[in-house]
């Protein structure tokens, strides 16, 4: 199966994003999880509109699903300002970007996701846009060429990216405040669950919210389009109430194990298990033998198989847990001194992240 067709995939599916607005919250006191960002984010909304000025340009970074736009979006309402929203490959151009940033008014958000994908050129102009509010045009070609300098609006940037090493320090430099998204936990999941199914109308037990909130990943847009999927079921093999019966056979249908584990998720356990051993083996390797890329396992399958303890990350490579065998019920006949010892070399998850 491709990982974009996986239900458990973190991104966003084609047209998804709009499909989930209703489900957005927008306000501040709506948002669950993300204490620390949300709880400094709130004082700082907060200073800026005593003193009438833009919000310093905000960073976030994370893995994907777990509500960067969403919060983005919050901001804007609390600013009681327009959010402009665009993505790091849709400007392909300076003159897409110059053309974005000369209609926006003052103390107005604009929220790049994924900027560390904007091109070079584009992100130059970024530059003296975020420092100075201003653009600087070239007019003209060759020796007759000039430049000028066209003032902006005084606006909030708000960049979105999943990979913030990859971003170039001079942009990086330019972001006033940088907030790390983390994985939620499976209490946050299962009140986020909890209020989606409210808005949605359906009636759902509590043992369903534990039982989807262990699946999602620690991820609200898995959540939530877990539980669109069991409203299905619920709907059309039960009497419309999601129970933790329907919620059961829905996610044995679905190929999701108690964990949120999917096929290719335990492929790539048994991978490292039966071929090497358990690990520590090197990530490309990984790539190439299940034929995906780095970069993908790297954002969306590691961080949760680390998170939830089935993987770790070692100096030498990548290594599988006692978990991961227990799990996929085989026997861990690996020597503990060596594991612990690997274990000891293990890396600091997030070790592209800003510190
Ligand atoms: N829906 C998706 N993400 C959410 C969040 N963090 N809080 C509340 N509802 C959500």
């Amino acid at each position: 199966m491709d990982y974009e067709d996986r239900i458990t995939q973190a991104r966003a599916g084609a047209g998804e994003e709009l499909a989930e607005t209703s489900l957005r919250p927008h306000r501040l006191e709506e948002y669950i999880g993300q204490k620390s960002a949300t709880e400094n984010l709130k004082v700082y909304i907060e200073a800026a509109k005593l003193r009438r000025e833009p919000l310093d340009h905000v960073l976030f970074y994370g893995p994907p699903g777990l509500g960067k736009t969403t919060l983005a979006g919050i901001i804007a309402n609390e600013l009681e300002v327009d959010i402009r929203i665009t993505s790091g490959p849709a400007i392909e151009r300076a003159g897409d970007l110059a053309a974005i940033l000369t209609n926006l008014n003052d103390n107005d958000v604009l929220f790049i996701d994924e900027i560390h994908r904007l091109h070079r050129s584009v992100e130059e102009v970024l530059y003296s846009a975020m420092e100075d509010y201003a653009l600087d045009i070239i007019i003209g070609k060759g020796p007759s060429a000039r430049s000028i300098r066209l003032d902006l609006a005084k606006f909030t940037l708000i960049g979105a990216t999943t990979r913030a090493g990859s971003l170039s320090a001079p942009l990086r430099d330019r972001f006033g405040v940088i907030s790390k998204f983390e994985l939620y936990t499976e209490e946050e999941l299962s009140t986020i669950i909890g209020r989606s199914a409210h808005i949605l109308g359906v009636e759902i037990d509590h043992d369903s919210l534990l039982e989807l909130a262990k699946c999602s990943r620690g991820t609200p847009r898995i959540a939530n389009r877990l539980l669109k999927r069991v409203r299905d079921f619920s709907q059309v093999k039960g009497d419309g109430r999601i129970t933790k019966e329907i919620t059961q056979s829905a996610l044995d249908s679905m190929g999701v194990d108690e964990y949120g584990l999917e096929s290719l998720d335990r492929e790539i356990l048994r991978l490292i298990i039966e071929r090497f051993h358990g690990g520590p083996v090197g990530i490309d390797t990984i790539a190439a033998s299940i034929g995906e890329e780095r970069i993908t396992i790297e954002d969306a399958y590691e961080p949760y198989l680390i998170q939830a303890g089935f993987l770790h990350r070692t100096q030498k490579g990548r290594m599988v847990s006692e978990k991961a065998y227990r799990h996929l019920g085989l026997t861990d006949d690996r020597k503990e001194t060596a594991k612990s010892e690997e274990y000891e070399r293990e890396e600091q998850i997030g070790c592209l992240d800003i510190q």
